[in-house]
């Protein structure tokens, strides 16, 4: 069986979401660079091994960034997975696993990397916004996409409602890219993710469409 390591800082609703969708893996840890992370009860209350690395001990980045990779590692993951991990992380440790660690980001990339992306949406008017799971590469909020999922922005949106929408959207997307690299179905080309053969193209607003 394949092994998933997660990595989290806050919530965890997409971790949960994960857990949730049953996707014939093994999760084999979840780890957090914050103590008081919610998701972290969730995850040990599902039988979950989870950890914490608390960035705060360490005096830099690389440091830190080499004792979540010697605890990641110990689990000899197939796929990490950031799912709200607000961290940026070394180059080093995207080297260690690479081609193996997705994250997801809160809007179409390349539109709005970085932070706040629902109230950027907002303020520039956008008529489309959602989420992205792509491949992570030292360029933040820039690697090889595996999967968008689009929402309306509606008139009378605050930050919160249209936070909510694409968030419901996140966790319909996050388990199904990662089935599809289970199952083998992606190839890194590039920038550029390929589907294998038999894989289904793009709906209207989920892009590819989930099966
Ligand atoms: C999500 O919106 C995710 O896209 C972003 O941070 C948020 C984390 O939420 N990177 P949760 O911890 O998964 O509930």
């Amino acid at each position: 069986m394949k092994r998933i390591v997660i990595l989290i800082s806050g919530r965890g609703s997409n971790m949960q979401a994960i857990l949730e969708a049953k996707l014939g893996a093994q999760i084999a840890a979840v780890v957090s660079n914050n103590p008081l992370a919610r998701g972290l009860r969730f995850a040990r209350d599902a039988g979950v091994d989870a950890k914490v690395v608390n960035h705060r001990d360490f005096p830099d980045r690389t440091s830190f960034d080499r004792a979540l990779g010697d605890t990641v590692a110990a689990y000899r993951p197939d796929l990490i997975v950031l799912a709200g991990f607000m961290r940026i992380l070394t180059e080093e440790f995207i080297a260690q696993f690479s081609g193996r660690i997705m994250n997801i980001h809160p809007s179409l990339l390349p539109a709005f990397p970085g932070l706040d992306t629902h109230r950027r949406a907002i303020d520039e008017g956008v008529k489309l916004h959602g989420c992205t799971v792509h491949f992570v590469t030292p360029a933040l909020d820039h690697g090889p996409i595996v999967i968008q999922a689009a929402v309306p922005v509606l008139p009378d949106d605050d930050e919160d409602r249209l936070a909510a929408r694409v968030l419901e959207q996140e966790h319909a997307v996050y388990p199904q890219a990662i089935r599809w690299f289970l199952d083998g179905q992606l190839a890194i080309e590039g920038n550029r993710v390929k589907f294998s053969a038999g894989c289904r193209y793009p709906g209207a607003m989920t892009s590819p469409l989930p099966e």
